[in-house]
C-alpha cells in the first residue's frame, strides 16, 4: 500500500515510515507464528506478519521489552485492511486511524482492532492465529 500510495503521488505526514517496517512472511490459517524479538528495534516497534494464507497481515507492537499486543489488519469499521506505521494504523477507505494500542483514534471506526493471544518468551513472540 506505502508504494502504491507515494507511486500516485500521496504521501501523508503519518505514512512516510511505513516501508521501513520489518516483516516475516508465513501462510498458515490456524496455529501460532514466532517473531524473534531482534526484529523490533528502538526505531520501530512494529513488525508485520505477513500471511499468504489470510485475509489480513497482523501487526506485532513491543509496548515494552516485557509487553507485546498483536492485532489483525483488518478495520473495524467496514473490514478494510489497514496501512501500518510506526506511529499506528490508518484505514485508507474513510480516514479510521487506530493507535499502536490498537484503540480507536479517529471515527468512523467505534471498534478497537481484533487483539490476537501473543505469549512472550525469551528471544520470540509467539502469536496465535
Ligand atoms: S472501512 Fe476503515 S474507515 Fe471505513
Amino acid at each position: 500500500m506505502c508504494g502504491a500510495l507515494v507511486g500516485i503521488g500521496i504521501v501523508l505526514p503519518s505514512l512516510s515510515s511505513c516501508s521501513t517496517l520489518a516483516s516475516i512472511q508465513t501462510n498458515i490459517t490456524s496455529g501460532t507464528v514466532a517473531v524473534p524479538k531482534e526484529k523490533f528495534t528502538p526505531e520501530s516497534k512494529v513488525v508485520l506478519i505477513k500471511n499468504a494464507a489470510a485475509e489480513f497481515d497482523i501487526a506485532v507492537i513491543e509496548i515494552s521489552p516485557e509487553t507485546y499486543k498483536a492485532f489483525y489488519m483488518e478495520c473495524s469499521h467496514e473490514s478494510t485492511g489497514l496501512v501500518a506505521t510506526k506511529s499506528g494504523f490508518f484505514c485508507n477507505a474513510h480516514g479510521s486511524s487506530f493507535t499502536l494500542e490498537g484503540k480507536v483514534k479517529t471515527p468512523p471506526a467505534t471498534k478497537d482492532l481484533k487483539a490476537l493471544p501473543v505469549l512472550v518468551e525469551s528471544n520470540e513472540v509467539i502469536v496465535t492465529i
